[in-house]
């Protein structure tokens, strides 16, 4: 591959700022916190950093309902310490992506305070308002994505507001020309600023239904599963008007020097998902691919997946891997710890940019949330169902010290108690851990142009064993994952390991190898 730019060689790490370090001991992370982390990143080798939201926010969805497009929430810090953020990353070498969240606003943003003061405010439009359906209900059956009516009735005016998410996420129109240059001035901000790129929230559900038609019921919905999923999205996601707006989006972003990225979060199926990378490819360039969290984890299945995969990318486009983010449960706790550390495997050498999930690398799994301390809105409308995502934003353990190091407060979310040995300070020397395969991993990814940017060959099943290849010019390396319980010896002709999941074999000459169970192996063929 000739020039690869930064993203596509890179790997991207993501900061969920509350949990990663605080430094001024209310218990919240903060920006100076992850500046004085920066090294560790750099340590660990990782090539560039996402922020889930810092904007203003009343919090009510942990940043993700913002009341500020262009500034730092003072719980974060300040606009100052943003910028030294900024500079220190680059110092280090670091890029750093910020979290946008297009598709609604905090219900206290100026923007919906004066759109819902009454029917013709100047603002009315710029969010979706309609009158009472029929019944004198909500307008239609759409639901908000933590259950519920996705409308919420406005006592000022008797309309009713769209909300995909919580009520106090009103939703942008962004057939609204001014609210699309508003949007696009707030990206500007940022851009001028010097961020590396943005990973764009909820992308694929920004534009709605213009005639507002009811989503059908979803027969396979069972009682007691998430509210949400009694009708199928037709009406209110993946509408086709919203390529327009993502192309749009990748032209403020391309107006800039330098080259910058464009990452969606997208959950939807893989023929569908690569329609994202936009019109000859002028859209994101890194659609997000969350395939690696909801597959069922066996070899055949995932080698299927990334054939697919491979196969559905539109020529050109750059594919890209994620094993959890800080919706998701933590991969430790979905596949184990010792699969964990062939995910981890599979996540550093597949083909495509590698997002991780901080903790991750230190093994950290869904930390236990008694019911008085749990934060998130969507285990609160819906409890005891697993659609919480406390646990898997508990706060970063780097020592042993009280707090595991990330305050000296009140940490926000419980610190796990497994802290006391899974933490940076001890993992980090422990030639056995799964720190220090993350460690080795990204080295050798970094060192291997054919495991960065390399083609992928040979994707396959035999039982339990996946196996794949990559390769570049003269460069070729073969990657085996034991996913199964029993050891399997493997017959590939002469070759050198250069890693294993296990970390005690490096250099060993095999011809066939035998692998342990839950053992993956990188090799170079001779
Ligand atoms: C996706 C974000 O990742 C999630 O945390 C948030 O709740 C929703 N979007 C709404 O913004």
């Amino acid at each position: 591959m000739q020039n690869p730019l930064w993203w596509q060689r890179g790997i991207i790490y993501q900061v969920y700022p509350r949990s990663f370090q605080d430094t001024n001991g209310d218990g919240v992370g903060d920006l100076l916190g992850i500046a004085e982390r920066l090294d560790y990143l750099v340590t660990l080798g990782v090539d560039a950093l996402w922020l889930s939201p810092i904007q203003p926010s009343p919090m009510a969805d942990f940043g993700y309902d913002i009341s500020d497009y262009c500034n730092v929430d003072p719980l974060f810090g300040t606009l100052a310490d943003f910028d030294r953020l900024l500079a220190d990353a680059h110092a280090r070498g670091l890029k750093l992506i910020l979290d946008f969240v297009p598709n609604h606003t905090s219900e206290r943003h100026p923007w919906f305070i004066e759109s819902r003061g009454c029917r013709d405010s100047p603002k009315r439009d710029w969010y979706i308002w309609r009158p009472p359906g029929p019944a004198g209900g909500p307008p239609n059956n759409w639901l908000s994505r933590f259950g519920g009516s996705a409308w919420e009735r406005d006592e000022t005016t008797g309309e009713y507001y769209l909300h995909s998410f919580l009520k106090q996420q009103p939703d942008l129109n962004w057939r609204n020309p001014a609210v699309r240059a508003a949007m696009m001035d707030a990206l500007g901000f940022w851009l001028d600023r010097g961020v590396d790129g943005f990973r764009m929230d909820v992308l694929w559900v920004l534009v709605k239904d213009d005639l507002f038609r009811d989503n059908p019921v979803n027969p396979a919905w069972k009682p007691g599963g998430p509210l949400h999923d009694q009708f199928i999205d037709l009406y209110t996601a993946d509408r086709l008007e919203v390529q327009d707006i993502v192309a749009e989006m990748r032209s403020v972003i391309d107006g800039y020097p330098g080259d910058r990225v464009m990452i969606g979060e997208i959950y939807l199926p893989v023929d569908r998902l690569v329609a994202y990378y936009g019109k000859s490819l002028h859209g994101a360039q890194l659609p997000f691919n969350f395939q690696l969290i909801n597959t069922k984890w066996n070899a055949a299945t995932i080698a299927d997946i990334v054939r697919k995969y491979e196969a559905a990318l539109p020529p050109g486009a750059w594919p890209n891997w994620v094993l959890g983010n800080h919706d998701q449960p933590r991969i430790a706790t979905r596949v184990g710890a010792a699969q964990a550390r062939l995910a981890a495997m599979l996540l550093l050498t597949l083909r495509g940019t590698p997002t991780l999930y901080y903790g991750d690398e230190i093994g950290m799994s869904n930390g236990k949330i008694p019911p008085e301390l749990v934060q998130d809105p969507a285990e609160k409308i819906q409890p005891g169902i697993g659609l919480g995502r406390d646990p898997q934003r508990t706060p970063m353990q780097w020592d042993a010290s009280r707090e595991a190091g990330f305050t000296t407060g009140h940490p926000w979310l419980p610190i796990d108690p497994v802290a006391e040995l899974d933490n940076v300070a001890r993992v980090s020397k422990d030639p056995d851990s799964i720190w220090t395969l993350y460690h080795a991993l990204i080295a050798l990814r970094r060192d291997r142009t054919a495991l960065s940017v390399g083609s992928l060959h040979e994707i396959g099943a035999d039982g339990d064993i996946l196996r794949f290849s990559r390769g570049e010019g003269a460069e070729s390396v073969l990657v085996l994952l034991n996913m199964g319980e029993v050891p399997k010896e493997v017959a590939i002709g002469p070759a050198t390991i250069l890693l294993s999941t296990h970390l005690d074999r490096p250099n060993e000459l095999v011809s066939t190898v035998a692998m342990r169970p839950g053992e993956g192996l990188v090799l170079e063929i001779e």
